[in-house]
Formats: C-alpha cells, sequence, structure tokens
C-alpha cells in the first residue's frame, strides 16, 4: 500500500497479497508444534493466544480470541496450568480469576504501553478529586490498579459497563481515551476520560484511514475503538464520504463476528495486524488488507515458537498477583466477565 508516512517498521515487511505486513516469525525447531502440544498435554495445561499473537502462536493455541473471551476461558478452564500467549496484564487477569492455577507467560517482559500511562497512585490522586465517581477501568491495566477500580471492561463491552452504571453518578474512565471518547459517544454518557493510548493504536490516525479508503473506496472499513482515528471514522461516515453501514467500530472479537457474516468481497482493518490471521481464516473468500501495514504491537510479538516452547519445557514465566491486590482486582474483574454478551460496542 503506498503511504506518505515516514514511520518504518525495524525490518522490511513480508508480503502478503500486494500489501506489505510486517510479521517477524522466528526460526524454530522442526516439530517444535508437536512438542508444545505434547508438554502441553503433559501439564495439563491449556494454552491461550490472543488475535494479535503470532499466526504460528495462534495455530498452535487451544483458544484464541480477544481480551474478553480469553478472561472467560481463564475463569473456566479445568486445566492445573495456563499458558498464556498474550501481554502481562492479560496473563495476570487470567490469575485474578483462576488464583488456583498455575499461569505463565512465554515473556514476563511483554508489556503493554496503554497499560503503562497510570498507576495505582495516579489513580488514587484522580479518585480523591472526584469522590464518589465509578471508576471504570479498561482490562489494559495493572492488577493495582484494577485493584482501585469499582468495574473492569474490554473494547468488546465498554459500552455495557457504563450503560450499566447509574446515570447520576460520575465515571472515570481509564486509561484509554480514544475507547473512553467512543463509549461517550455511543452511551450519550458525559465521561472522565485519563489521557492514556497505545502507541500501535494511537498511529492509526484519521489521515492514515483517510488515505486507505482512498486507495479502495469500495471496501467496507473495521475500526478498533483504541484507534486515533476512531472519531473520524464516524465524522466520514456523518459527512457522506464512506457509506455508514459500511463502518463498523468493534473489538477484536466483533471483526471476527463481521468477517463471518460480511457480504463484500473487501474489507480494511484498522486495528494491530495480528488480527488479519484470524480474519483471512474465518472468511477466505474475502480479502482483509490493514489500514496501516506497520501497526505492529511488539509486546504481542514477544511470544514466538521458541519462547512458548522454552516457556512449555522448563515451566518459566510464572506471573504472581499480590494475593491482597488480587482478591480486590477480582471484584472489578468478575463484574467485567458478566457484563455484556462480547459482541461489538
Ligand atoms: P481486545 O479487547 O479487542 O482484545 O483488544 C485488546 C488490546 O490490547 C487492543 O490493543
Ligand atoms: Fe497494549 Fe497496544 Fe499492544 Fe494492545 S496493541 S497490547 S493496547 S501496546
Amino acid at each position: 500500500m503506498a503511504t506518505t508516512r515516514t514511520k518504518r517498521p525495524p525490518a522490511a515487511p513480508a508480503t502478503s497479497g500486494t500489501r506489505p505486513v510486517w510479521i517477524h516469525e522466528d526460526d524454530p525447531a522442526p516439530g517444535w508444534a508437536e512438542e508444545v502440544r505434547a508438554l502441553a498435554a503433559e501439564r495439563d495445561a491449556v494454552i491461550l493466544a490472543h488475535n494479535y499473537q503470532l499466526p504460528a502462536v495462534q495455530d498452535v493455541a487451544d483458544h484464541v480470541g480477544d481480551s474478553l473471551a480469553l478472561s472467560r476461558i481463564a475463569a473456566s478452564v479445568p486445566h492445573r496450568q495456563i499458558v498464556f500467549c498474550g501481554v502481562h496484564f492479560m496473563a495476570e487477569t487470567a490469575k485474578i480469576l483462576a488464583p488456583a492455577k498455575q499461569v505463565l507467560i512465554p515473556d514476563p517482559a511483554a508489556g503493554c504501553s496503554l497499560a503503562a500511562t497510570i498507576t495505582a497512585d495516579q489513580l488514587r490522586a484522580w479518585k480523591a478529586e472526584h469522590p464518589g465517581a465509578v471508576v471504570v477501568a479498561y482490562v489494559n491495566t495493572t492488577a493495582e490498579v484494577k485493584a482501585e477500580s469499582d468495574v473492569c471492561c474490554t473494547s468488546s463491552n465498554a459500552v455495557d459497563v457504563v450503560a450499566s452504571i447509574d446515570p447520576a453518578r460520575e465515571v472515570l474512565f481509564v486509561p484509554d481515551r480514544h475507547l473512553g471518547a467512543h463509549v461517550a459517544r455511543v452511551t450519550g454518557r458525559d465521561l472522565h476520560l485519563w489521557d492514556g493510548q497505545c502507541h500501535v493504536h494511537d498511529e492509526i490516525g484519521g489521515e492514515v484511514l483517510a488515505q486507505a479508503i482512498a486507495e479502495d473506496p469500495a471496501a467496507d472499513v473495521l475500526v478498533h475503538p483504541e484507534c486515533a482515528c476512531a472519531t473520524s471514522a464516524l465524522e466520514m461516515a456523518a459527512s457522506g464520504a464512506i457509506k455508514a453501514d459500511r463502518i463498523r467500530i468493534v473489538s477484536t472479537g466483533g471483526m471476527l463476528d463481521e468477517a463471518r457474516r460480511t457480504r463484500v468481497d473487501r474489507v480494511l482493518v484498522a486495528t494491530e495486524v495480528g488480527m488479519l490471521h484470524q480474519l483471512r481464516r474465518a472468511n477466505p473468500d474475502v480479502r482483509f488488507d490493514p489500514v496501516d501495514p506497520w501497526a505492529v504491537c511488539p509486546y504481542m510479538k514477544m511470544t514466538t515458537p521458541t519462547t512458548l516452547l522454552t516457556c512449555l519445557r522448563d515451566g518459566r514465566g510464572e506471573v504472581h498477583v499480590d494475593p491482597a491486590t488480587a482478591t480486590r482486582a477480582r471484584a472489578a474483574v468478575e463484574r467485567m466477565i458478566t457484563i455484556g454478551a462480547g459482541g461489538a460496542p
């Protein structure tokens, strides 16, 4: 895809169709996937993978999904061990929901730039400025921040979570300002938004989206609500630049639902490029292209076939959450998994 952006990915992009998609794969030993499956069976482990994981990691997992779906699975699986192929807050959330299980993450350094935008101290100070306010924390937060929150949400149930709150109450929404603005727009609620953002989705702005649409005007468009372009996407629909029924703002799980039911043959996707793997599998007759082919989450890509295999072989990367923090965070996370059907906001 031609683009005027100057930012370059850290390596030459691989190609998929006619558009570049930069995805790093390591070079694992032949038979690694069989060994991963055998070790998982031996250890009574379930492998969960987020939609942004490398395709090879998604393919070897027991379950692939969005944050909400994976949290619900973590809370209900019978296995002794959970191997979480995702980022640290996701593995921490699994540990909060399943404290008796051993939770492993292939690379414990896999953080999240969005979760890093707010600390528990900062949230406590903000709460002190708004006594009585309800705190809604996006799941992309540390366990300490969740422990200071009343209810968590993911991008797939954020609207339902906010809609469930008494309209007379003030709401503090942390930490993603783009998702918060989207939820405020859909619910008509006046929310206080923390000024945080994900460095990957914040780069997918209105100009990037407009250019992708100009290059492929017949394609439908799926936009993750963490994207900086979420607001301009709706403005484009309102101005008639693109037909309103051709653009959807949805979580990664919602994108899959859209992929399964679409009747068009081309779809542009504004989110992290790992998502394309599940979309293409869900509907091979449709061409799914990234709005930004360089939207690569470096943290998600820290889980590779090799780190996953090493984690299972050596039992390394156990996730610990302080039990008192976990108890306080659990109430907010359990509210999250019971609200919303997990579909598109
Ligand atoms: P989902 O809630 O759609 O899985 O997204 C998680 C995430 O990290 C988005 O950047
Ligand atoms: Fe965090 Fe952004 Fe990566 Fe999602 S894509 S895990 S929000 S840094």
